[in-house]
């Protein structure tokens, strides 16, 4: 374990406007009781809302003290835009909740100890060692602000082959972080640096539900810029059942991804973007020969029927043979859709939902090697065992007969 994951666990009991400050016990009744009330307002609310002073610090001091202690940080170093943590210290608090309270708000945890289950992106704790079967770097994404290196990893596997993005030249486990140049959310290579200034006025502009316009951080799904999706509205961020799940954004065959003539480009307006706007291709700004048909520099996936060369994405599931007998949306496999629906449903149509990287491996970080969503070690071909109808054989239903 090491030291910052400890002084998380100590500290993270730390409360709200813990500013060193005598209130009387009537005080903190009256104000619990508007905390509650706004709570009971607030839950159909998708922009932060409350107290400045539940989120912002203006100086980072009161009484002499550090302010920005947000899910125990010390608070030593003030943050961009006066916030009162880092993303950590809203996002990471590392308690037995997947989901917190801030004041009028919930926070969404993508670290913490719940035993009732993660969030949809996965939980960063496995790879910590703090949750599930043991400490491992490839449990996930090892982001830099868990003072955690991948031992094995450097660049990101599988990087278009131009200009340095197959190498460790670029993004690599030395810089990769939660938002912005080297990060995943926020504004990408826009000059708005990383960590919280990435985020530039999507939480307070945070459009909730559905996410077709893609056009800027607030309106794309997650604050990943340029994605499309459905939020999750009855369970929020969560993938928990057959109608209560999120729904992913989709293409029926990949582009192909490059700099020269005929490729699609990663570098579109506010910065890194998905050119077509689904989840896989998101994956593929970083993993692109993963993802790409095949251009004059990266083989990808091959021409774009079978045989393939690598495993398909943003591809869609035949109509015919072993994918016709999935029909029945699975959080453990899910699918894509090519058109954003309203609402999330629990069928499934092949011959028109695809497969993508969400099919097989979450984002963050899972309890399983190559952070996929299940244990590969299970899926064995002919075994109609336990693992049957599983993993793999949600959509190769008949490779476990
Ligand atoms: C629940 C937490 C929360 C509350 C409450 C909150 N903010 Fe923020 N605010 C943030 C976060 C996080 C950021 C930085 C990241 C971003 O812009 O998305 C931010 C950014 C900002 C910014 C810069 C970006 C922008 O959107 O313009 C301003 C200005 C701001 N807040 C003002 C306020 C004021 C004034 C209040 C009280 C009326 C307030 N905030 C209440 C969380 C909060
Ligand atoms: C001061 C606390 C605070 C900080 C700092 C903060 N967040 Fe948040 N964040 C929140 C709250 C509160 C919400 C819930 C808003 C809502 O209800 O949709 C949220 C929501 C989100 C969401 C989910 C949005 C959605 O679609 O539902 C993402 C993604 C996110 N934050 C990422 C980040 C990242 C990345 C950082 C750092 C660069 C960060 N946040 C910093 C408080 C914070
Ligand atoms: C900003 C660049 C970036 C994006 C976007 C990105 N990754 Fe990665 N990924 C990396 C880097 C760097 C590594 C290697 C270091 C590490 O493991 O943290 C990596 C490693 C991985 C690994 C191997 C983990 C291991 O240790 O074996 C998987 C699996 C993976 N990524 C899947 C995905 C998926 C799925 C998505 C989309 C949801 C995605 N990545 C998006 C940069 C990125
Ligand atoms: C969400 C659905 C889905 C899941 C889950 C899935 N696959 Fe596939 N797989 C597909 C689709 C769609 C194709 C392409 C079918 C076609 O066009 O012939 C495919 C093709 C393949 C192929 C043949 C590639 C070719 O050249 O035709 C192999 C091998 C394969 N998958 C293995 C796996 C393994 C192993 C797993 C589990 C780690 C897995 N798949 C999980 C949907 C899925
Ligand atoms: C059908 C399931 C499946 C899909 C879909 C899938 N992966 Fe994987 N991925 C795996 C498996 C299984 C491994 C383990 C290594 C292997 O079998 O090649 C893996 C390994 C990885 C690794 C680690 C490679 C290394 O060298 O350690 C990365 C990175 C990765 N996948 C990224 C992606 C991205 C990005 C996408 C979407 C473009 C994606 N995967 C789609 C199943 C999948």
């Amino acid at each position: 374990m090491n030291l910052l994951l400890q002084n998380r666990i100590t500290l993270g009991q730390s409360s709200l406007g813990n500013d060193g400050r005598i209130v009387p016990n009537s005080l903190k009744l009256v104000f619990r009781f508007f905390l509650c009330f706004f709570c009971l307002i607030a839950t159909a609310n998708a922009e932060v809302t409350g107290f400045c002073s539940n989120c912002h610090t203006m100086h980072n001091s009161q009484d002499n003290a550090a302010m920005a202690i947000l899910g125990g940080e010390e608070g030593t170093t003030p943050n961009a835009f006066l916030t009162r943590g880092s993303c950590l210290g809203c996002h990471a608090m590392g308690n037995a909740n997947k989901i917190e309270s801030l004041g009028t708000n919930e926070v969404p945890q993508v670290m913490h100890t719940d035993a009732s289950g993660d969030l949809a992106g996965g939980n960063f704790a496995y790879i910590l060692g703090m949750k599930g079967s043991g400490a491992s770097d490839a449990k996930g994404h090892n982001v830099i602000d868990f003072e955690n290196d991948d031992v094995i990893l450097d660049g990101p596997p599988g990087g278009i082959k131009q200009f340095a993005h197959d190498s460790d030249l670029n993004v690599n486990d030395s810089n990769l972080t939660c938002a912005g140049t080297n990060g995943c959310h926020g504004y990408r290579y826009a000059g708005k640096g990383s960590g919280v200034s990435a985020l530039s006025g999507a939480h307070h502009g945070n459009v909730d539900g559905k996410c077709d316009t893609a056009s800027e951080v607030a309106d794309s799904y997650r604050f990943l810029l340029g994605v499309k999706g459905l939020e999750n509205q009855t369970d929020k961020w969560q993938n928990k059942s057959l109608t209560s799940h999120n729904e992913y954004f989709g293409q029926p065959s990949p582009q192909r991804l490059g700099c020269n003539g005929g490729d699609l480009s990663c570098h579109g307006s506010n910065g890194i973007r998905p050119p077509s706007n689904t989840i896989s291709e998101f994956c593929a700004t970083c993993h692109g020969n993963f993802h790409t048909l095949a251009t004059d520099t990266s083989d990808g996936i091959g021409s774009g029927i079978s045989p393939f060369i690598r495993h398909p994405t943003d591809y869609t599931l035949p109509d015919t043979g072993e994918y016709a007998g999935y029909t029945s949306y699975s959080t453990e496999a899910p699918i894509a859709r090519t058109v954003v629906p309203d609402t999330a449903s629990g069928d499934v149509s092949p011959g028109s939902d695809v497969v993508m990287c969400l099919s097989c491996h979450a984002a963050h970080a899972t309890d399983y090697p190559d952070m996929l969503r299940w244990d590969y070690n299970n899926m064995v071909a002919g075994d109609a065992g336990a693992s049957a109808g599983t993993g793999c054989f949600v959509c190769h239903t008949t490779k476990d007969d």
